[in-house]
């Protein structure tokens, strides 16, 4: 009898524990009877809370369900066990008392009599619209991404230079960030950081910014994209007037790394609060990334086409060496050449690139034999053909540095005659460039003041009767006249 009682007492309390987990289970669990008289025979209390109508409301209505679901008129049992034999999970639609509309996701099985007759439906069912809106959400931001990091993608293709690269990767971050300014800071290795390009902040921010990216950063030492909410004290704190005043309520750091290398971050801000979403995190990183390798891409071209510079200065230096008896010719053709171009007016871009030719202009002569350009006597017409080669040879050596661009036709043109009868185009006047014209005098001077092999050094006074001699037949009379008036003074 006692052994009896307990066996009742503990069915009470299983009857009761299973009782417990259904009231309080956040998925809706039901047994619906679907032949007469039809309804539920049970609904837990989650169904209020996931949809705003009580179990009394279904009990009592055995269709309210069915008028609740999109489209109208589904049939459920049919959704759920007719079509459903394999009892997979099936995702409905339903619309709450509010009115808005929901993801359930059901998973049912038959309840059957013994001639194996269904007769309900048992099952749970889960609000899964957080999870679908995510899905969607991240499907759209990817589809939005795509064509993004495709389109910005064209853009570094074609630039070159890191101020631009620095802007299309500034204003797709603040794009992406949603953000109200941006700054690039470039980190270059074993120099100070420094602002390549800003939008909304002043360069009088820039040391304040770096200040707070080299703490945010310490505090992260994976490099990792980071969201900062700037606490009202630290707003206060700020000397910035771009941070102070215009309230800055959050911060994006966008580091750009490149295998554990930081080579420049983002920092963007914003007006008011942001809070980023995974799938906006997810796009900016990836934007990052992409930016990262542009970055390191461009890094590595500076570093070859530094090394290939320097190379060429190096084999500059070995042909005066070999040409001249004055080491420095070239040198000093740079600083008369700039005097001259500052004298006509030309801007400064005009200025470095003939301050680059004056330096490298006779650097083809490396292709120019020994027994040639040493030459004692006259040279034969063949060897003078080879000789006049050395202009086109010194355009092709410098034709693959980018900084030395506008240079090249400088070079390769820099012994053309302003009466047409030079070499290698015959261009005539003011065919010829201004900086290759320029090139033509001072180069002329320098050698006729130098001592050759062939000859003995001449007087500035012969050189600069010869200069005057020549004017408007070799030489642009305009360029002699600034050129000598810095001899006279
Ligand atoms: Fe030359």
């Amino acid at each position: 009898m006692a052994e009896g009682n307990n066996t009742i007492q503990q069915s009470n309390g299983d009857f009761l524990a299973i009782r417990h987990l259904l009231e309080n289970s956040p998925d809706i669990i039901y047994r619906y009877r679907v032949v007469p008289p039809r309804g539920f025979e049970y609904l837990n209390p989650a169904i209020t809370a996931i949809t705003g109508h009580t179990p009394e409301e279904h009990y009592k209505n055995p269709d309210l369900g069915l008028s609740l679901v999109l489209p109208l008129g589904l049939n459920l049992s049919d959704e759920l066990i007719q079509k459903n034999p394999e009892n997979e999970p099936v995702i409905i639609h339903f619309v709450c008392q509010n009115g808005e509309v929901i993801w359930t996701e059901h998973c049912s099985i038959p309840v059957t009599d013994e001639h194996g007759n269904v007769i309900a439906v048992e099952g749970i069912a889960r609000n899964i619209s957080n999870r679908k809106s995510n899905v969607e959400s991240l499907s759209k931001s990817e589809n939005g991404l795509i064509p993004f990091l495709f389109s910005t993608s064209e853009e570094f293709s074609k630039s070159t230079d890191i101020k631009q690269l620095a802007r299309i990767i500034g204003t797709g971050l603040k794009e992406l960030s949603h953000a109200d300014q941006c700054v690039i800071i470039n980190y270059p290795e074993g120099l100070d950081p420094y602002a390549l390009w800003l939008s909304g902040f002043e360069e009088e921010d820039i040391p304040e910014i770096i200040q707070y990216i080299q703490v945010s950063l310490l505090n992260n030492h994976a490099n990792k994209l980071s969201l900062y909410l700037i606490p009202e004290k630290d707003r206060r704190a700020f000397s910035s007037v771009a941070i102070r005043n215009k309230n800055s309520h959050t911060v994006v750091i966008a580091p750009f790394v490149y295998e554990k290398h930081l080579l420049a971050v983002g920092f963007c801000s914003h007006h008011q609060p942001y809070f980023i979403k995974e799938h906006e995190k997810a796009a900016i990183e990836a934007f990052c990334y992409q930016s990262a390798i542009v970055l390191e891409n461009n890094r590595l071209g500076s570093e070859l086409e530094e090394a290939y510079l320097e190379s060429i200065l190096a084999l500059a230096k070995a042909i005066d060496a070999r040409d001249t008896y004055t080491s420095d010719h070239s040198q000093q053709l740079v600083l008369w050449a700039e005097m001259v171009a500052r004298k006509l007016g030309c801007n400064e871009k005009d200025i470095e690139a003939i301050c680059w030719a004056a330096l490298l202009h006779d650097i083809g002569k490396i292709g120019i034999p020994d027994e040639i350009l040493h030459k004692p006597s006259h040279l034969t017409q063949e060897e003078w053909n080879t000789m006049k080669q050395h202009p086109e040879i010194g355009a092709n050596i410098v034709g693959n540095i980018k900084k030395l661009k506008t240079a090249i036709p400088l070079i390769r043109h820099h012994h053309e005659h302003f009466d047409g009868t030079g070499y290698p185009s015959g261009l005539q006047g003011e065919q010829i460039p201004l900086g290759a014209r320029i090139l033509s005098v001072v180069d002329a001077y320098g050698a006729m003041i130098d001592r050759r092999v062939y000859r003995p050094p001449r007087k500035p006074e012969d050189a600069v009767y010869e200069l005057q001699r020549k004017s408007g037949i070799q030489f642009d009379p305009k360029v002699v006249n600034a050129f000598l008036s810095f001899q006279s003074a």
